[in-house]
């Protein structure tokens, strides 16, 4: 496509191009480009400022919509129901729809492998059943495939979403954990699922060992491969029932304890395990349940001979209207 440019002397560049803008005179839509002693600045419209204008051909901008909801084409009396959020893991868009927004999945999928950049599959999020808790997807758009690499805070994570359990919306809380381990600790995940808090504890902590504990075969062997992409040489993966294998680890500084359905099954245990530390215990509950569980949990301590201290508590993410996935961060005393 033709543009006009002006040719201003290099030195001079960033200056005319700050004008320029002020001026509302730059063209967004093409690249500056420069020779030896030029650049070539593209202008919207004729402008006089003592420098040469050529009409030539540009280099075009390619611009990604800001959201996918750009370029989806449905009824619009169906345009309020587009999610607004969905989870991003890899190439891999999960996304919830509406029933009305069913049968326009062709279009959604389309707009989103469109709108961005590396997304390549989207699949309908049909919710997370079982021990294992795989999340049931069916893909409405792309490669069938499940099977990607997601990356959060410097560790990628490769999982096939048809067999293990994964979702990006723990990353703020792996990062939070694995700034409280310090050096030398013996930690262990009682729920490791394919390794985001392991493998972010053992690439940003020195921990003396990691232990990570699923029951789910595929997800140890992600976990293993897991390992071994990011080049961490202390985590150890054990696939067994967390709660027979933490009976067996000695010397643990701290415990993770992510199953957030059932998390109150397996506390006695992770307590028993603990001599001094933390237990960071997360549970989806009713907000009005939580002081309550609170209490729970310092019972249950008592009866294993421990004593607690809450040392925080965090609301996590919102689950429904009235639950939410909360974490307590409990020191054993
Ligand atoms: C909610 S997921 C959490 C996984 C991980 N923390 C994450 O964020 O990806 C729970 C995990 O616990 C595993 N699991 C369920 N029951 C278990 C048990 N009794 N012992 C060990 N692992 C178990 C499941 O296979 C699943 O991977």
């Amino acid at each position: 496509m033709r543009s006009l440019f002006l040719v201003v002397p290099k030195a001079k560049g960033e200056a005319i191009r700050k004008s320029l803008l002020e001026m509302d005179a730059l063209d967004k839509d093409f690249k500056i480009e420069s020779d030896v002693r030029s650049v070539l600045i593209p202008v919207t419209r004729e402008i006089d400022i003592g420098f040469e204008l050529i009409e030539r051909e540009g280099r075009a901008i390619e611009r990604r919509p800001r959201s996918y909801r750009e370029l989806v084409d449905v009824p619009e009396e169906l345009e309020r129901l587009l999610p607004a959020s969905f989870d991003v893991i890899g190439g891999v868009i999960v996304i919830k729809l509406a029933e009305e927004l069913v049968p326009f999945s062709d279009e959604i999928g389309r707009a989103m492998t469109e709108a961005y950049r590396g997304v390549r599959t989207v699949a309908l999020d049909e919710g997370v059943k079982g021990e294992f808790r795989i999340r049931k997807l069916r893909v409405i758009y792309g490669d069938e495939s499940l099977r990607t690499v997601h990356r959060a805070h410097g560790v990628s994570l490769e999982v096939d979403l048809s067999k293990c359990y994964f979702s990006p919306r723990i990353s703020t809380e792996t990062w939070r954990i694995a700034q409280q381990v310090e050096e030398n600790e013996v930690v262990v995940d009682m729920f490791s699922g394919v390794g985001p808090f392991a493998l972010t504890i053992a690439k940003h902590a020195r921990p003396a060992q990691v232990y990570a504990i699923d029951s789910n075969p595929h997800a140890v062997r992600y976990l293993e491969k897991n390992i071994a992409r990011n080049k961490v040489l202390n985590v150890r993966a054990i696939l067994d029932d967390s709660r027979a294998a933490v009976e067996r680890i000695e010397g643990a500084s701290r415990v993770i304890i992510d199953l957030p359905h059932s998390s109150m099954d397996y506390f006695a245990p992770a307590v028993r395990a603990v001599e001094k530390g933390f237990v960071h215990y997360y549970e989806i509950l009713e907000e009005t349940d939580v002081k309550d569980r609170i209490e729970d949990l310092g019972t249950t301590a008592r009866d294993e001979g421990k004593s607690i201290r809450l040392a925080g508590t965090r609301r996590v993410r919102t689950f429904s209207p009235s639950e939410a996935h909360f974490v307590f961060d409990l020191e054993v005393q």
